[in-house]
């Protein structure tokens, strides 16, 4: 059997200087006073239902949590200690008289994880580091002192007057901190609640409770109605509705079930009928009750609610069962609250016959715990995150969200909330933890099948009545998966307190014996990789370094991988970055699959945008593969940098090695993927040049390698999506090029990258030819598959396309906002290449809406930004520059200016951006009142737009020609 583990709260109390007392007692005196302390120290404990682990010298060492955890352990365990002291006072007095004695005590009380060792064995000791530092608290306490650790302190404070106290505690990496006990309350609950905020849905529930009222008060037959769900889910709130409701007519009487004391059976009883005696037989008691009852619901109806029956005493229980059925008459309502775990104790409670009832609060709706969120005024940030973890249980909502205001960090389960869930476990039979803990490894869903595999082969005969037994504990739910039987943790907190609740060393086990469970039934591999992954990090937490856990280390990274290049494949780029990332994190540094990986998760880092990353990937990369003296991989890297350099030219870090050495030397080392990836990455600068013609035969050539390789599809689909790309701005006619779009097109069945990269640039194609439905419908939906795989450079890069769809359409105002949303999402991704194209086609898109001066700012953003050796940026930025000069008067410069972007043009076969200078001249120089002069050259843009086959820049240009010049 393996440990547990689990969150206590220990406490040491230690005698000050009971040295001095040693010199002055005779030592028979000594040990009486001694054992005396001792034994009253104990009994102190165990009425606090903690456990005296052990006596060292003067010390004592008391443990709340074990065997069993309870929710409030740690309140226990300082009122404990404020017990203890107070208990100290009458012994004090009584040695004094005796032997002339004192004895004074400090205590340290703290609260932490530890493991303890399974109490049937005889080896219930804790070990931890909550144990060490719970005995520097107290050695750092003062005599008479009381001081408490950070996470008892946050638990407790609902309840205690504290100050805060500086601890100076050597040999401690980390600070601690810790508090002086003023004051505990001795009646506050274990987690705090606030029942006098305004209640949230609930009203079908509310209407059940009223009901019932009516009902014994029209029909003056007595009812009993059991309000039953988990801890926080609002038992004692919605009660607490109803009581409100009926105060002014009915007898309100409440009373409180406790978790623990002494001779309490009777307790809750005692607070509605504070002159009951109690004495005599139990009959006679039950019946005293009875008769109290039947008087005051003569006077006027009356309402008796008891609060936690869960933790009733058995008399209690059989007393609310004897009133139920005796009192002959009366508006009498009998409310009880308690949690799931009372129908375990007493299958028999009445809730199925005429005048008993019960009803179970189901969780809020998300709606309802986003409307609590903004009662409760949390954090904006923080809303949706609680909402979700929170999964409609309000307490956990408020403490939550308390929690976030305090620390202001992320969503976190409150150390209380663990307590009560951890609590509810460690109540379980032994068999049933077992089980529970078994499935949470496989997940917060799992299959019937699945859990058994990981059972004990002796549970194994018995699990599924287990389960069954679960299901009514409320702790799972049954929810089928797929066509099997299976379950779910009714919370998901539930199920993260049955995972930590076991010792590391089981959950790798278990998590790989689950993962070989899945590689056998060929389950999916991501789950089978996700379970080895567990396994490999949780031996590694342990320190486990052998044999073992490496082949296990490694053969979770390779699942990791192959699901990883998958996703890749897929065009799931935020799930291949994940998945590799996780792949590379489980290889040693010196692992040889390493450096070849890191290449495969840069790729996947830039598809997303992640440039930094990229990158850190690449750098590591290359070192790596010096290291090794792998050449290939060295390229490969070297090839990936230049990918990163199309993106963030500013980047531009190392030297480059040369184009024809990479093909050669890749030619040499026959590595046609990489081949693929070079011809590729080296037609960037035809592109950059926009010698488009060239660019598109280099990628035919890289496509013609990467379809070689179908298991890393992407990388072809990729190329297919530039060449359309070419071939849109280059010389190809539209007609043509809208040919090999939709070829393409059909080829990219089920490739949904590639999709939506071709329809983003055949959208702007059909524009030209004037089908604007149809090239709006074709990159909408671009758009759509864009968002919906992830993929934000390229959706972004996808709004230029929709700018030139709107431009020939003739509104400017629509592609500019298609292209700030563009602009916006390459800005905060780093990016600096495409931006800088973006600017200038927003500038254009503003200068056509007479909004000179933000043009003018977007010219200049392109112009620091561009890349040098990118021509479209250059002519784009300089055609906008020019006609803003020319409109400022300056004349003669913007003339330089434009026949500066003509020139620019002139080498490339990029005919639209030709087109454009030409344009930016002609504008010019109408501006400048040389109108004649500008016809040559709309003639030439329009003359290269037919060549184009730009049907509607074409025509516009014609009618432009056959209208007189004027001034603009
Ligand atoms: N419907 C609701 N609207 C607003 N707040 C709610 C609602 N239900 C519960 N709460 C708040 O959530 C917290 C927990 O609720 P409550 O104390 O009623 O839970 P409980 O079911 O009685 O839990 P326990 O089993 O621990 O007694 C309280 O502070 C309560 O005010
Ligand atoms: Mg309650």
């Amino acid at each position: 059997m393996h440990e547990a583990r689990k969150t206590v709260t220990v406490l040491f109390a230690d005698v000050v200087a009971s040295t001095q007392l040693g010199e002055r007692l005779d030592p028979e005196a000594l040990r009486q006073v001694m054992s005396r302390y001792f034994a009253e120290m104990a009994g102190v404990v165990e009425r606090h239902g903690g456990t005296v682990e052990k006596f060292i010298g003067d010390e004592v060492m008391a443990v709340f949590g074990v065997p069993v955890v309870r929710e409030d352990d740690a309140l226990r365990a300082v009122r404990a200690a404020a017990a203890m002291r107070v208990r100290m006072r009458t012994l004090n007095a009584d040695l004094d008289e005796r032997w002339g004695a004192r004895l004074e005590i400090r205590i340290g009380v703290n609260t932490g994880e530890v493991v303890a060792g399974d109490p049937s064995t005889g080896h219930g000791f804790i070990t931890g580091d909550a144990v060490n530092v719970a005995k520097r608290i107290e050695q750092a306490a003062a005599p008479g002192e009381i001081l408490i650790g950070e996470t008892t302190s946050r638990i407790v404070r609902h309840a205690a007057v504290l100050t805060p106290r500086g601890l100076s505690i050597k040999g401690k990496r980390e600070g601690i901190t810790a508090q002086r006990v003023e004051e505990i309350d001795l009646t506050s609950e274990a987690v705090p609640r606030r029942l006098d905020a305004p209640m949230v849905g609930r009203a079908a529930e509310l209407g059940t409770l009223l009901d019932a009222y009516t009902r014994a008060v029209e029909t003056r037959k007595p009812g009993l109605v059991t309000v039953l769900g988990l801890p926080g889910i609002g038992k004692s709130r919605l009660a607490r509705e109803l009581l409100d409701g009926v105060r002014s007519e009915a007898r309100v009487l409440v009373g409180r079930c406790l978790p623990y004391g002494e001779g309490i059976s009777f307790w809750p009883v005692r607070e509605i009928l504070p002159h009951e005696t109690f004495e005599g037989t139990r009959e006679e008691i039950f019946w005293r009750v009875r008769k109290q009852l039947e008087a005051l619901a003569a006077e006027r109806p009356l309402v008796v609610c008891f609060e936690d029956v869960h933790w009733g005493e058995p008399t209690f229980l059989d007393l609310v069962q004897y009133l139920t059925g005796w009192i002959p008459e009366g508006p009498v309502l009998l409310l009880c609250l308690a949690r799931p775990e009372l129908l375990e104790n007493r299958p028999d409670w009445p809730r199925n016959e005429p005048g008993a009832t019960a009803l179970t609060l189901d969780p809020l709706s998300y709606e309802e715990a986003a409307q609590l969120l903004e009662l409760l005024d949390a954090p904006d940030a923080a809303r949706e995150r609680i909402a979700v973890a929170a999964e409609g249980n309000p307490l956990f909502v408020e403490q939550m969200t308390a929690m976030t205001a305090d620390e202001g960090a992320e969503v976190v389960v409150p150390p209380s909330i663990q307590a009560v869930l951890a609590a509810r476990l460690d109540g379980l039979e032994r068999d049933d933890r077992i089980v529970l803990q078994c499935a949470a490894v496989v997940g917060r869903d799992f299959s019937l099948r699945a859990a058994l595999d990981l059972v004990p082969p002796e549970l194994r005969p018995g699990a599924t009545t287990i389960l069954l037994g679960l299901m009514r504990k409320e702790l799972i739910r049954p929810h089928a998966l797929g066509h099997e039987d299976g379950f779910r943790f009714r919370h998901a907190l539930i199920r993260d307190a049955a995972y930590d609740g076991m010792a590391k060393s089981l959950r790798a086990e278990l998590h790989e014996r689950h993962a070989n469970w899945l590689g056998a039934a060929r389950r999916e591999e991501v789950l089978m990789g996700y379970h080895l992954e567990q396994a490999a990090l949780l031996k590694r937490e342990i320190g486990a370094q052998n044999d073992e856990a490496q082949v296990l280390a490694l053969r979770a990274s390779e699942a990791l991988h192959r699901v990883g290049r998958r996703a890749h494949a897929r065009g799931d780029a935020p799930a291949a970055a994940s998945l590799l990332d996780r792949s590379v994190s489980l290889l040693s540094n010196t692992d040889p699959q390493r450096p070849a990986l890191l290449v495969e998760l840069a790729d996947a880092q830039m598809r997303l945008g992640q440039f930094a990353n990229a990158a850190q990937s690449l750098d590591e990369a290359t070192e790596l593969a010096r290291v090794n003296d792998d050449r290939r991989i060295e390229i490969r890297a070297a090839i990936g940098r230049r990918f990163l350099h199309v993106f963030t030219p500013a980047d531009a870090s190392g030297p480059e090695l040369p184009g024809e050495e990479i093909i050669s030397e890749l030619e040499r080392l026959d590595d046609n993927f990489g081949l693929a990836r070079a011809w590729r990455v080296l037609s960037e600068a035809d592109a950059g040049a926009c010698r488009w013609e060239a660019r598109a035969d280099a990628l035919e050539r890289a496509l013609s390698y990467a379809a070689q390789f179908p298991a890393q599809r992407h990388e072809a689909s990729v190329i297919a999506t530039l060449l359309v790309q070419a071939l849109h701005f280059g010389p190809t006619p539209a007609t043509q090029a809208a040919r090999r779009c939709r070829d393409l097109l059909e080829d990219a069945d089920g490739d949904l990258p590639l999709q939506a990269g071709i329809k983003a640039t055949l959208s702007a194609v059909l524009a030209t030819q004037g089908a604007f439905d149809e090239a709006r419908t074709t990159y909408a939906e671009s758009a759509a598959l864009h968002d919906d795989l992830g993929l934000r450079v390229r959706r972004a890069v996808g709004t230029i396309f929709a700018a030139e769809i709107e431009l020939l359409g003739d509104d400017p105002a629509a592609a500019e906002r298609e292209l700030l949303e563009g602009y916006r999402t390459l800005e905060a991704m780093g990016d600096t290449g495409v931006r800088a194209v973006i600017a200038s086609y927003l500038a254009d898109a503003l200068w056509l809406q007479g909004r000179v001066e933000e043009a003018a700012s977007y010219a200049a953003i392109s112009a620091e930004i561009g890349d040098p050796t990118d021509i479209a940026a250059q002519v784009l930025e300089r055609t906008t520059r020019a006609r803003l000069l020319a409109s400022a008067g300056e004349a003669r410069v913007a003339e330089t200016v434009a026949i500066k972007a003509i020139e620019l043009a002139e080498p490339t076969d990029f005919l639209a951006l030709q087109a454009a200078a030409a344009l930016a001249l002609a504008d010019v120089l109408v501006a400048d009142g040389r109108g004649e002069e500008s016809r040559t050259h709309v003639e030439r843009a329009r003359d290269l737009y037919e060549v184009k086959q730009n049907v509607i820049a074409a025509e516009r240009l014609a009618t432009r020609m056959a209208t007189p010049v004027s001034k603009a």
